[in-house]
């Protein structure tokens, strides 16, 4: 699973040149590629005329499935200015959503209690897949305590209908910084993630888990080969569609 989260970034012209960048440089693929335009873009973007019959001739018949997201979620609706109901993203035919984004937590004040009401909310919802953003800040990192706190930003798994979520690992002093953990460590934190959620899970469900932070189409077969990381969620990198397009081809020849 690899999701492009485009943050605020981006215009019109911007969908057109990464659209004819992103289908002329992707392989066929036959898992999930999303994308998360800004939500004042979804109804451009999801109206876009792909390119269907090129994308059907290049993957041998096999229908091209590019899924489209939100980037975050109100938990409700009415008299909320500025909030997009889940609702209004069903209207579009919207297929996932990430919540719980480091950048939500830090400029928007989100906590668990709110990232809560968001899971509960979502689990009823038409919006398939949900993905969960956790990580610690380079503090936490520097002191040792990158576990307490991902436990800590779990907790709100218990509210999950586990079988559509995904967990997405970003420690915050990764995104955006060009610096990134060791693949290894890397690693063991998805298998420490995935062991915590399958302990909370009355069903026994082992989660996917992508990781998130500085990945570019120079590292991502680095984290690709390693056993336990089921995806990616670029940032900076998916701005430009070839980038984007050479990591979807990394993922397909590695994994
Ligand atoms: P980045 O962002 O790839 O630019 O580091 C990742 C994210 O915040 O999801």
């Amino acid at each position: 699973m690899i999701i492009a989260n485009w943050k605020s970034n981006g215009g019109l012209m911007m969908i057109q040149d990464w659209t004819s960048d992103f289908i002329n440089s992707c392989s066929p693929k036959d898992f999930y590629v999303g994308i998360a335009p800004p939500v004042i873009y979804i109804s451009d973007f999801s109206l876009l005329e792909w390119d269907l019959d090129t994308l059907e001739e290049r993957s041998n018949n096999k229908i091209w499935d590019i899924k489209i997201g939100a980037q975050d979620v109100d938990h409700s609706s009415g008299s909320r200015t500025g909030a997009v109901a889940i609702k209004m993203f069903e209207d579009f035919g919207i297929d996932f959503a990430i919540i719980g984004h480091s950048e939500r937590r830090e400029h928007f004040n989100e906590d668990n209690d709110l990232i809560k009401q968001k899971i509960i909310a979502l689990n009823g919802s038409n919006l398939k897949t949900k993905i969960l953003c956790i990580g610690e800040t380079k503090e936490e990192n520097d002191k040792g305590i990158t576990k307490d706190v991902l436990k800590n930003q779990l907790e709100v798994v218990d509210a999950m209908d586990l079988e559509n979520f995904i967990i997405a690992y970003e420690p915050v002093w990764a995104i955006g910084s060009g610096l990134t953990p060791d693949p290894k460590d890397i690693n063991e934190i998805h298998k420490y993630i995935k062991d915590v959620v399958q302990s909370t899970s009355a069903n026994n469900l082992v989660p996917k888990v992508m990781y998130g932070g500085s990945v570019t189409d120079k590292n991502a077969e680095s984290f690709f080969t390693e056993q336990f990381v089921d995806g990616a969620l670029v940032g900076g990198a998916s701005l430009n569609g070839k980038t984007f397009a050479n990591i979807v081809n990394i993922y397909s020849s590695t994994k």
